[in-house]
């Protein structure tokens, strides 16, 4: 599949330049319309009904989790269903039994939701430890190292920083985590579906995705790879139906991984259309993203480095799909909302769920930055469109 297809397939895109895959990407056609298969025709409940409707929604659904675990390289049972990657990570925080005088290792270039889950620990007596990057935006391993010690209970880190696009050591983590016999956490909400991701070569135990992000599935979608060592000593967060195998007066004996996580009913039409996305990534072809999205990233990195008057963040060697930026004098949401009204161009701007690396960066005094954010539906014509419009603004500011 070539950029023009993919671009035929989701039609706001002839009317607005996209810049925020970081936040979320528009569905394509054929996403939607596994979507409104199951509306128009087998729209029933999950793992509950014998008639066909029932049968024939769980299948799909499952079906859905295979296609995941096979391009992750996991198995179906290791693959748990979200709402989001927020929902996976709060799930390892509070399913984990962490105990008073345990600690948990994380870097200041997290996501707010890879950082409070940890920081609300506290209360319990858990210690955090933060580890800081280096200016550009990137953790040392050897930093990790030494902030591990015998009471740490967990390594966790984002895969790529979703405020400036750096791409942080995961795999030489996980040998460091392995090493040290510490469970690992990696966050994918900027990776998946972007980068090739195998669960096996991360020694990760657990990851948490998006699913309507790089992977091109709908919102409300998210999962968690839970590795087969750790699924028994989680606790569920979401007891009821589905969750158990036998209920005997007041006691209760729970399914095994993954349905004991999965309590209530689920997004069962959002898992069906994540299934169908998965197919559509595998048809685009996942290095062929990586490659493009490489492309566009250097191209905008590039142009806007040699701009005067703006300030890039990160180092061009080890940023990915996203740029972050400022133009010297120009408020962030002033930029993105003339982006907006004059080009169509959509960007994120301010601290982006992310204040403590944009305060890392030395931006929280200009109250963050603006990001640009790409997938496979990004061309070089609209990189070059903001690239222009960026220079006559800059020329203003001066
Ligand atoms: N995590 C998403 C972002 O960075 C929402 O924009």
């Amino acid at each position: 599949m070539k950029t023009a297809d993919i671009r035929a397939d989701i039609p706001l895109l002839e009317d607005y330049i996209y810049l925020d895959a970081a936040s979320t990407t528009p569905t394509p056609r054929p996403v939607v319309e596994a979507m409104c298969d199951y509306f128009y025709h087998y729209n029933a409940n999950t793992g509950r009904g014998a008639y066909r409707l029932a049968v024939k929604a769980t299948y799909e659904m499952e079906k859905a989790r295979k296609k995941l675990a096979n391009f992750f390289n996991a198995s179906p049972d290791e693959i748990i269903f979200t709402k989001n990657t927020t929902e996976a990570i709060n799930l390892v925080a509070r399913g984990m039994n962490f105990n008073k005088g345990d600690r948990v290792v994380v870097s200041n270039m997290e996501h707010h939701s890879n950082l409070i889950p940890w920081f609300n620990l506290q209360k319990r007596g858990v210690e955090v430890e933060v580890v800081t990057a280096n200016p550009e935006g990137v953790v040392d391993p050897y930093d990790i190292e030494n902030a591990i010690d015998k009471n740490t209970k967990l390594l966790t880190i984002t895969h790529i920083s979703n405020s400036i696009g750096s791409v942080q050591p995961v795999k030489e983590l996980g040998k460091i985590a392995k090493q040290n016999g510490i469970p690992y956490l990696i966050d994918a909400a900027q990776s998946a579906g972007h980068l090739k991701i195998n669960v096996k070569n991360l020694n990760a135990d657990f990851i948490a995705f998006p699913g309507h992000k790089g992977l091109l599935g709908p919102v409300g979608t998210g999962f968690l790879y839970c590795g087969q060592g750790l699924q028994e000593k989680m606790e569920p967060i979401n007891l009821g139906g589905g969750t158990v195998e036998d209920v005997s007066g007041k006691a209760f004996q729970l399914t095994p991984c993954p349905s004991r996580f999965e309590g209530g009913t689920q997004n069962i039409v959002g898992f069906i259309g994540l299934g169908a996305a998965v197919d559509y990534v595998k048809r685009i072809g996942i290095l062929k993203i990586e490659k493009h999205d490489k492309k566009l990233t250097q191209l905008l990195y590039k142009r806007l480095h040699n701009m005067g008057g703006v300030t890039v963040y990160g180092s061009p060697e080890n940023i990915y799909g996203i740029v972050s930026f400022n133009i010297d004098g120009i408020n962030p949401h002033d930029l993105a909302k003339i982006l907006d009204e004059t080009q169509n161009i959509c960007v994120r701007s301010g601290q982006h769920c992310a204040i403590p690396s944009i305060e890392h960066l030395g931006a929280r005094k200009v109250e963050g930055t603006v990001r640009a954010s790409f997938h496979y539906y990004n061309t070089p014509e609209e990189v070059k469109t903001l690239g222009d419009c960026l220079e006559n603004i800059s020329q203003f500011g001066k």
